[in-house]
């Protein structure tokens, strides 16, 4: 397999090295955040990935990925919604180059359909259409970025993104405080322990024994120290219950959950503000948590958010216009980022923030009713609408933050007109 390919798993459009901000007060929650708080290298940017947007899932070639198996199992996905189309973006990748253009981003999170290079998988052909999509998208994210950044080149790292919780003891008991510390051996700790120190977390082994595979000398010293970077994909924190001496449900009483029972209630009450998702509650305090867990853990390698966002909880009245005013959103991102401010402020090597996600799309078996994105996509015309919170986040990333509601929803009205269709 060609080896660029491994190193295109972070794409930035500038080469930055980290100036941290000096700060001689604590940062405060309530606080508004700008941008130039923020160390001067910092890369902002949105997140994709392949399925959730390229459709063209039987074009130019491409082979079947597991995805494109399992939506098309009827039951499978809500209202038995795939991928096929998803937002066009293999047709419309220029247009979206364009989009993030206008925002301002210097980083953009994409992911490579492995199906659409290696059709066959590791041992076919390389299908070169495939590639040649790839390497068109490439050159035109440089080219756009060229024009706003001084010094323009492609980087290349390798990294591995972990799905994070912060966990939170459900009752204030010792076996609910270990609870806690095994469900981010077992969430975390799996991936990046070996590619860290060449060994699973004593947690696992000590739960799980020889059923964990366990590593020759050779392949500890090729494991470890062998990561750049660490992708964080951060929404929500969670409380951790013990399963060893209290009773569980059967599915969080088992090894291979580390004997944790992980739920966002506490006596019927969510721990954070509710979305569309209910293990994705708004807990800020959770991602300062979390990059300070990694900061400590694994000697502050460099740390990037690779995904953090917001979609609103459903309801049978939502129309078009509250969704393109999301102001919920603007919120949510709003007091993520003093969260993340905060822990860098703690030391943190936090290089980058990036939104889940540029576009609503393919959202995986929720389908397409619940939407993160920046710009709402029509699903009859797939033309992309800016919602909002476009216009706070290229405020916010041209530094003038002008995040006043009013100001922004002002705007927004005279630059767009909105429909009022139900959804
Ligand atoms: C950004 O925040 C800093 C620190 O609070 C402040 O000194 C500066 O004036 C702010 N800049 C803008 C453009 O609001
Ligand atoms: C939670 O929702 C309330 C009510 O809408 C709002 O005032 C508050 O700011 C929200 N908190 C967070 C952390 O988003
Ligand atoms: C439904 O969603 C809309 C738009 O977000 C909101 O204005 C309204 O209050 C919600 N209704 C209920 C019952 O939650
Ligand atoms: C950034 O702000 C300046 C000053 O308000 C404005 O002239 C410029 O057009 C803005 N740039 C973008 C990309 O929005």
């Amino acid at each position: 397999m060609p080896k660029w390919l491994l190193q295109v798993v972070l794409l930035t459009l500038s080469v930055s090295s980290l100036s941290h901000v000096q700060s001689s007060h604590e940062f405060e929650e309530d606080d508004e955040i700008n941008k130039s708080q923020f160390p001067k290298d910092f890369l902002f940017g949105t997140s994709t990935s392949s399925y959730q947007i390229e459709g063209a899932a039987f074009e130019d070639g491409k082979g079947l990925s597991n995805w494109d198996v399992f939506s098309h199992t009827p039951g499978m996905v809500n209202n038995d919604e795939n991928g096929d189309i998803a937002d066009d973006h293999y047709h419309h990748y220029l247009e979206d180059v364009k989009l993030m253009s206008s925002l301002g981003i210097n980083v953009y999170r994409f992911s490579i359909s492995w199906s659409r290079i290696l059709p066959k998988g590791l041992y076919g052909d390389i299908n070169p259409t495939g590639i040649m999509f790839y390497n068109n998208l490439i050159d035109n994210l440089l080219l756009r970025g060229s024009a706003e950044l001084i010094q323009a080149k492609q980087g290349g790292t390798v990294g591995i993104i972990a799905h994070t919780f912060m966990y939170e003891p459900l009752r204030d008991e010792e076996c609910d405080k270990q609870a806690a510390k095994r469900a981010l051996a077992f969430l975390i700790g799996w991936f990046l322990d070996p590619l860290v120190f060449g060994e699973y977390p004593a947690e696992m082994r000590s739960i799980l024994g020889n059923q964990l595979p366990r590593f020759s000398p050779k392949e500890k010293s090729l494991l470890r120290g062998s990561l750049d970077f660490i992708g964080i994909n951060n929404y929500g924190a969670l409380y951790a219950k013990d399963c060893y001496l209290s009773s569980c449900p059967p599915e969080a009483a088992r090894p291979i959950k580390g004997f944790v029972e992980t739920t966002p209630m506490r006596d019927g009450i969510p721990i954070g503000n509710q979305t569309a998702i209910p293990r994705f509650c708004v807990v800020p305090k959770g991602m300062e948590k979390i990059v300070d867990y990694i900061k400590i853990k694994y000697h502050n390698l460099p740390m990037y958010i690779t995904e953090n966002g917001y979609s609103a909880p459903l309801n049978q009245s939502m129309t078009v216009h509250d969704i393109l005013h999301d102001f919920k959103r603007i919120e949510y991102h709003k007091v993520y980022l003093a969260a993340l401010l905060r822990a860098i402020r703690k030391g943190a090597d936090v290089r980058g923030y990036m939104i889940w996600s540029l576009l609503d799309n393919f959202e995986w078996n929720n389908g397409y009713h619940i939407r993160f994105g920046l710009y709402y996509v029509d699903r009859q015309t797939l033309e992309r609408i800016p919602k909002i919170s476009v216009q706070w986040f290229a405020s916010f990333l041209n530094k003038t933050s002008d995040s006043n509601i009013e100001d922004l929803s002002r705007k927004y009205r005279s630059k767009y007109v909105t429909t009022t269709a139900v959804v």
